[in-house]
């Protein structure tokens, strides 16, 4: 069979911007952010603010729903995510930033959609799919981890997120708030919400530092954003290169080389890294010195993150009241897309 892209890759995925698009995203807030979400979303959100309404979300009721028996793996992260998102540069004051557990539109719009979604198809659902192996939930899939695509569908929609930064394993969760949002729109006859589009980064999933596995702090694979000078020197160290690569002179294998792939996602020169592969691929150029220059790389990206984040959890104050204006702003159009809903189903009696 020819190497075909998924069917709803193609229908969902875009390049194309309307300055009306509303950019809405979020995070699960259950660990802090790692240098994956800054090449996979973070960066670009950065950029998109200047253009942009955009509303970010810490996804924390998301989190909850495979940490209902650990909460505080998702209490204790709130705060580091939101100083993530300063660190690289999310501006308060262009970007809104809130609280999904503090917006009680979120939830109630899920309850209204849920009636919507079929079970089948929820478990049809490739991202909830391959999670349900990954973890082992057993027979014991809690009912809030199988619906949570409906309760992203009422963050996209309360927002009227238009265009949705994210990365590729999110592709199925945007079809099927699409779905939903078709759905309402036949009932209440009028289209009352939009559709959205993702917006991929052109680093769609960046592998983890053993070249087997998605980036995951559990397989000491990752980078945190906050991560030391130390850290950074030892990740890149044990990173996996091209095994059969053993004498500086032996031609080497840039594919699947994951220095070579971080080389790609963070180094400025494309000219530059390109260089590097022809030489490497010809032999005469070491791992060592490829390590070398990528460590440089990180080491030059993370220090003013890491600075600015240890001054901004050093008041955490700060970072509550920042993420309690947000939420306070963002109530007013959650609540307006909520009363459309209940609208539609000819519930807005008092
Ligand atoms: N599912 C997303 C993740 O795992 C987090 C998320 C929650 C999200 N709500 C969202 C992403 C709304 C985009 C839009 O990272």
């Amino acid at each position: 069979m020819k190497n075909q892209t998924p069917r709803h890759t193609s229908a969902i995925h875009t390049s194309v911007r309307h300055s009306s698009d509303k950019i809405l995203t979020g995070d699960r807030a259950t660990g802090p952010l790692h240098i994956g979400h800054f090449v996979g979303s973070l960066q670009q959100r950065v950029i998109l603010q200047e253009q942009y309404q955009q509303t970010i979300l810490v996804a924390d009721m998301q989190g909850l729903t495979d940490n209902g028996y650990h909460p505080e793996k998702v209490s204790s992260n709130i705060l580091n995510v939101v100083a993530d998102y300063l660190c690289v540069g999310i501006d308060p004051l262009k970007t809104t930033i809130c609280l999904q557990s503090a917006i009680p539109a979120l939830a109630e719009l899920t309850m209204y959609y849920a009636n919507l979604v079929s079970v089948a198809r929820l478990q049809r659902n490739p991202t909830v799919k391959s999670e349900i192996a990954n973890k082992s939930f057993g027979q014991s899939i809690p009912a809030g981890f199988l619906t949570y695509p409906i309760s992203q569908a009422a963050d996209i929609t309360a927002f009227n997120g238009t265009l949705i930064p994210v990365g590729e394993d999110q592709l199925p969760l945007l079809e099927q708030t699409n779905e939903i949002v078709r759905k309402i729109n036949a009932i209440a006859g009028e289209n009352i919400l939009s559709e959205c589009r993702a917006l991929l980064s052109k680093v769609p999933r960046l592998p983890g530092a053993d070249g087997k596995n998605k980036m995951s702090k559990s397989m000491h694979n990752s980078l945190l954003l906050s991560a030391s000078e130390k850290d950074i020197s030892r990740v890149v160290k044990a990173m996996y290169t091209d095994p059969k690569h053993i004498n500086i002179n032996d031609a080497g294998q840039v594919e699947g080389n994951v220095v070579f792939t971080y080389l790609d996602a963070f180094h400025t020169d494309c000219e530059y890294v390109e260089n590097l592969k022809r030489q490497y691929r010809a032999g005469g150029l070491g791992d060592g010195k490829t390590k070398k220059i990528l460590e440089e790389c990180l080491q030059d990206l993370l220090r003013p993150m890491r600075e600015r984040r240890l001054v901004l959890m050093n008041d955490k104050a700060q970072l509550l009241e920042i993420l309690k204006q947000g939420t306070a702003r963002s109530q007013e159009e959650a609540n307006q897309v909520l009363h459309r809903v209940k609208g539609a189903f000819g519930l807005n009696l008092f």
